[in-house]
């Protein structure tokens, strides 16, 4: 058993695809084990992404992820952050192979409808950063 956390990003609770993206990951064998909708500060954007703030697009990813409401969720099952990278598809939504999330619903590389988790330590770090021990409603 594996934890990740994934994020319905501005651009996807503007498009309206939050249960879309939810049950994507729910048919294939993922479980939500913690979900809430808040709206980030540019400062909590900022400690969210810490580890690309030397990046050109830190600026600009982290006014984005500030514009409005995102719904964060902790989600757990069998190789969940592969699994869950994989119904994403890649972070350009022009690489994205057919029938992932950012294939169908992104509009470019940084308005991407969704985030997950890229390794069980940033999985750890982004967990932490939105959820409570009692929040989280895991079997592992
Ligand atoms: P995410 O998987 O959340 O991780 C970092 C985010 O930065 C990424 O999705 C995109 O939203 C954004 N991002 C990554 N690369 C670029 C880029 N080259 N230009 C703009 N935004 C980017």
């Amino acid at each position: 058993m594996e934890r990740t956390l994934s994020i319905v990003k501005p651009d996807g609770t503007e498009k309206n695809v939050i249960g879309e993206v939810l049950g994507r990951f729910e048919k294939n064998g993922i479980n939500v084990i913690a979900l809430k909708m808040v709206k980030l500060t540019k400062e909590d954007a900022e400690g969210f992404y810490a580890v690309h703030r030397e990046r050109p697009f830190f600026g600009s990813l982290t006014d984005f992820m500030s514009r409005g409401p995102i719904v964060v969720m902790a989600l757990e099952g069998e190789n969940a952050i592969a699994k869950v990278r994989e119904i994403m598809g890649a972070t350009n939504p022009e690489e994205a192979a057919e029938g992932t999330i950012r294939k169908d619903f992104a509009s470019n590389i940084e308005e991407n409808t969704v985030h997950g988790s890229d390794s069980p330590e940033s999985a750890e770090y982004e967990i932490n950063y939105f959820f409570n021990a009692l929040e989280l409603n895991g079997a592992s």
